[in-house]
């Protein structure tokens, strides 16, 4: 029997976020399981209030699941305290938001370099990575403007490169692209694609919009807080176990990339 080589980075095991709003209960998430792989460019897709943000938060470490198992980088996050979960975050993970929320009073480079200085790291050292980020993601002319003097995609760019330069697992993007318009919106994905493949970085990414979920290597659909469909559903078969269509599924016949 061939081995599964894949590792997963985030493991979500039968999730349960269960809000209470005085008598009543809201079952964002309503037991979901998942693997995400290094290297893998995801997206979950829902419409509004399908609980697409509460799934992120929880992967992110931003908030606790009522129930359920989430592991990352071997970390039980629904274990971890306030304060460790702070840490986690700043360690492991990097966040693109819609709202690119730079300071307006720093420049390209200060914004881009200011998350490692909570890490104690020098000046001179913290700028020239943040130079590094800015230049891979094509904003070498801009690196001393500030927010106001630059465009809103030029702007998610200076937050994409943010959240490189802290070099993390795995980034997570809550609709990322949803203030931009349709062709910077385009540029951003690209660019977030080529980043992914060429660094096998994980990138996890929130819409609504099918067509920028089609950028993804793999689509998490998500209905009522509950998969309704996984693109990777059949590559997580166990070997030789039958797909939905009736094929027999080995190792990686699912048809897609496994690093080495
Ligand atoms: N802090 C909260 N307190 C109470 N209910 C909440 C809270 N956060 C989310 N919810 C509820 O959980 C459900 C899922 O919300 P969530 O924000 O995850 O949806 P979403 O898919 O991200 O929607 P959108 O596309 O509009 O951002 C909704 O019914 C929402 O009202
Ligand atoms: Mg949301």
């Amino acid at each position: 029997m061939q081995e599964n080589r894949k590792k997963p980075v985030i493991q979500v095991k039968n999730v349960y976020k269960i809000f209470k709003l005085g008598e009543e209960k809201v079952r964002a998430l309503d037991g979901v399981s998942v693997n995400i792989y290094k290297g893998e460019f995801v997206a979950i897709v829902g419409t509004s209030g399908s609980g697409k943000s509460t799934f992120l938060n929880m992967m992110a470490g931003l908030d606790r699941p009522t129930r359920g198992e989430i592991i990352i980088a071997g970390h039980h996050i629904e274990k971890l305290s306030e304060s460790r979960l702070v840490d986690f975050r700043r360690e492991h993970v990097g966040f693109i938001f819609q709202a690119y929320n730079l300071l307006p009073q720093m420049n390209a480079i200060e914004n881009v370099a200011l998350p490692l200085s909570f890490r104690g790291m020098e000046k001179k050292k913290r700028e020239r990575l943040a130079v590094n980020a800015l230049k891979m993601v094509g904003l070498e002319k801009y690196m001393a403007h500030r927010p106001t003097e630059m465009s809103g995609g030029q702007q998610q760019r200076v937050g994409i490169a943010r959240a490189l330069v802290l070099d993390p697992q795995i980034i997570f993007a809550d609709e990322p692209t949803g203030n931009l318009d349709s062709h910077t919106t385009l540029d951003i994905l690209h660019l977030m694609q080529e980043i992914v493949h060429e660094k096998q970085q994980t990138l996890v990414m929130v819409t609504h919009d099918n067509h920028l979920a089609s950028f993804a290597d793999r689509r998490i659909r998500i209905i009522d807080g509950v998969i309704v469909d996984d693109d990777e559903a059949a590559e997580e078969a166990e070997d030789g176990e039958e797909t939905k269509d009736g094929k027999t599924v080995k190792g990686n016949e699912g048809g897609k990339d496994v690093p080495e």
